[in-house]
């Protein structure tokens, strides 16, 4: 059965009220005691992101995202031919194991499809590497049975799935130049210090292919998130430090936009992704704002 997904459930001036008023409270009253990041500051990388992921170790935390072939049909398209996806900021495969599933479910996607996953947290790394594992044991066992139906005719095969450490505001992917079809950068900017923004949009850049695409997903302005940070929590702009000591912040459209042309891509889609959610145990709208992103290497 076809899923449908809605991402425009409310104007976004909905959330302008209150978003400024935010703002105001948290640049006036910390302004003081405010220290902003700095991108040489060395625990606010992998260190925390290690200690997040020891932390959360079952992969339940950040569960693959369903929505991600919905929200990204040109990515699911590139199924039918042969492709290179790589997925930065990986955590438990958010957007990896959707499109494996996509995959294994699509009986035109037949093109030769190789994956390759990074994080700057190598317990991230590790984590993923053994979701991995699982994921060819189900396929096993799901081509076996097509074998005894004789539904297929070829040999069991593994995913070509490859996972690194990688700190993606500091280098490129340790893959070939121009070596990519799609990039997957989902909820993983935002824990990077903005001042790396651009060079970490560079580093991505450089790995795709011409004509290549990065689809983009992370936290907009004024999302429900932001404004449950306390004010202590500001560090300029519209980054906030968490008290695990990872970093988020909030994008702009206008703002993103002109990042992504800076950093070399052609942009196809850059919006806002309004989503609410009803909570029924506490009987309130959850209003959530998300940046929705699809650009092009040309
Ligand atoms: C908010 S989590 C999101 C995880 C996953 N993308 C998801 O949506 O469920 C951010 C992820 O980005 C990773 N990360 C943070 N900074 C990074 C960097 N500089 N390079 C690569 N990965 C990074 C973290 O370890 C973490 O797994």
């Amino acid at each position: 059965m076809a899923v449908s997904y809605f991402d425009s459930d409310f104007d976004f001036e909905e959330l302008l009220a209150d978003g400024e008023e935010f703002m105001k409270t948290v640049t006036n009253s910390s302004a003081s005691s405010m220290v902003v990041i700095e991108h040489d500051d060395e625990s606010i990388g992998a260190p925390a992101w290690n200690d997040f992921h020891t932390n959360h170790s079952t992969a339940n935390f950040f569960r693959p995202k369903r929505y991600i072939p919905t929200e990204f049909p040109q990515a699911l398209s590139l199924l039918q031919s042969p492709s290179t996806f790589l997925e930065v900021g990986c955590g438990a495969g958010a957007a990896l194991f959707p499109i494996l599933k996509a995959r294994s479910e699509n009986e035109n996607a037949v093109g030769v499809c190789k994956c390759v996953a990074i994080d700057v947290s190598y317990v991230a790394v590790d984590l993923l590497k053994g979701e991995v594992e699982k994921w060819n044991e189900k396929l096993k066992e799901k081509l076996k049975e097509k074998l005894k139906e004789k539904r297929i005719e070829e040999g069991l095969k593994k995913e070509d799935v490859e996972c690194f450490v990688c700190d993606i505001s500091k280098a490129p992917p340790p893959i070939p130049p121009s070596s990519i079809t799609c990039i997957f950068l989902i909820f993983c900017l935002s824990s990077i210090p903005p001042s790396l923004f651009l060079p970490s949009l560079k580093n991505l850049h450089t790995c795709l292919k011409k004509g290549g695409l990065l689809c983009f997903r992370d936290y907009g302005l004024y999302d429900m998130t932001m404004l449950r940070f306390k004010k202590e929590q500001y560090k300029g702009g519209k980054t906030f430090r968490r008290g695990d000591g990872t970093l988020s912040t909030f994008f702009e459209v206008e703002e993103s936009r002109k990042m992504f042309e800076e950093a070399g891509f052609e942009i196809v889609e850059c919006r806002y992704a309004l989503v609410e959610n009803f909570n029924r145990k506490k009987g309130v709208r959850l209003r959530r704002c998300f940046l929705h992103a699809f650009l092009r290497k040309v």
